[in-house]
């Protein structure tokens, strides 16, 4: 989208994203950006140039600011990377994707079942499948994959739950997820397999629309496609983004947050003592590791003033929720994890509109995840150096460890 000029003008701005030099820590670079040049230009990996929104109050501007759009197919609309690219025009989008109206309709369908009362009501399942999986893995010989075999399992049988997926059918689901979201795989392969994932909930929702049972498929199936308010591969296309859009973030957070706990010894003895510190740990996880940093992207609908910068009409941006997290005018000593930390304004979740739907939910899975964790295993630890954790990012997935090997 960049004319030859703009690519001359352009030919010394960094590449985006830019390397860390902790693995644990956000680029450098953020820092030195949010004080010198808060709103900046990079180059992405396609060559096109997109700014880059440094600090707190401009990247929740930006993401409250109806002037940006996140619908994909925009000209210009910056991707993570060809997987995304080709995915972001492949069929019609979920409402991730969409602008009011549609954007406000369709989120409307399900936010029912998202609200923090329901999240609340979802405790006693979350800690009975939280215990369950923890009870699989302590028969498994150590060192174990944490992230595997706990972090990842947790908000897949939690979303599997609520979507009303039944039993008999987790283990090809299981597959299914694991090739799509397994680095290793080729591009082939996991079409394939989110392919394969397409068809069942097709299914499923066919199921779901003769034989109602008490889930939010059932629901939609009933209360939207029934009075076609919904379509049929509408609703399919929405049970995909809620079963796919929340499990390798929420794993994430529970393997990361874990690790950033084992790194710090005094507050996870202290978090030990006192349990009821849990719900204030898990945002400062939240706003330290920021697990999902990359998916706040926009891109402008008119000229907009950001921060005394005019981005103009077409432009990409992109806004760094990982770099408003350490924003010091916002956070003191905000490269200081700190489990008291209060108040705690963290843009884990992103802002406005399109925040998170289920931040309540996940809040929830994080909190009873890790408090479950670190209660039953008095001596957990990592089962290797920190220094040889592999750790995966875009365009393979956000931000991620690929393994979390433990021991107890
Ligand atoms: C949106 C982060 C868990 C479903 C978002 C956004 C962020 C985010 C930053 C905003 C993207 C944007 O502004 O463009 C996280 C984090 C999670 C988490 C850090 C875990 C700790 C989940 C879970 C689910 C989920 C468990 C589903 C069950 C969604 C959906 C959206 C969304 C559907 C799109 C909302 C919209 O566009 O209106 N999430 N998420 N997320 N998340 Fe999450």
């Amino acid at each position: 989208s960049n004319t030859a000029n703009d690519l001359k003008e352009n030919a010394d701005v960094p590449t985006f994203p830019m390397p860390r030099t902790l693995p644990l820590r956000p680029p450098p670079d953020y820092a030195r950006l949010r004080k010198e040049n808060p709103i900046s230009k990079a180059k992405i990996w396609d060559g096109s140039v997109v700014w880059l929104v440094t600090r707190h109050h401009d990247v929740s501007k930006v993401l409250t600011d109806p002037h940006f759009s996140k619908v994909r197919t925009h000209p210009g609309f910056p991707e993570t990377g060809p997987g995304g690219k080709a995915a972001a025009h492949a069929g019609k989008p979920t409402f991730v994707d969409m602008d009011p109206p549609e954007h406000t309709r369709h989120r409307g369908m399900v936010e029912q079942d998202f609200t923090k009362k329901k999240a609340e009501e979802m405790r006693p399942k979350i800690q009975q499948i939280v215990d369950k999986i923890l009870d699989e893995m302590l028969t498994k010989a150590q060192p174990v994959d944490l992230l595997a075999s706990f972090a990842l399992p947790v908000p897949t049988l939690v979303i599997y739950h609520m979507l009303g997926v039944p039993y008999e059918d987790h283990e090809f689901l299981d597959t299914c997820n694991a090739i799509r979201t397994n680095g290793s795989a080729t591009s082939a392969e996991s079409a394939r397999a989110s392919k394969d994932l397409m068809d069942y909930l097709a299914r499923l929702v066919d199921k779901k629309t003769q034989n109602p049972t008490n889930d939010i498929i059932s629901r939609l199936a009933i209360e939207q496609v029934q009075t076609s308010k919904l379509t049929h591969d509408e609703l399919v296309a929405m049970s995909f983004l809620l079963l796919v859009a929340g499990n390798a973030t929420t794993a994430n957070m529970i393997a990361l947050g874990t690790l950033t706990l084992l790194q710090h010894p005094d507050q996870l003895a202290e978090l030990r003592r006192d349990p009821s510190l849990i719900k204030n740990a898990v945002e400062e996880i939240l706003r330290y590791v920021t697990g999902s940093q990359f998916a706040t992207r926009r891109l402008a609908l008119e000229d907009v003033e950001i921060g005394g910068q005019i981005i103009k009409k077409g432009e990409g941006v992109w806004a760094l929720n990982a770099s408003a997290n350490e924003d010091e005018d916002v956070f003191s000593n905000a490269t200081r994890f700190d489990i008291h930390r209060q108040p705690n304004p963290h843009l884990a979740f992103g802002d406005g509109i399109h925040v998170c739907i289920a931040q309540d939910l996940a809040r929830v899975e994080i909190q009873i995840a890790i408090e479950t964790l670190i209660r039953r295993l008095p001596n957990l630890q990592l089962a290797v150096p920190a220094d040889e954790l592999q750790y995966v990012t875009i365009p393979k997935r956000d931000f991620g460890v690929a393994a979390l090997p433990v021991k107890w």
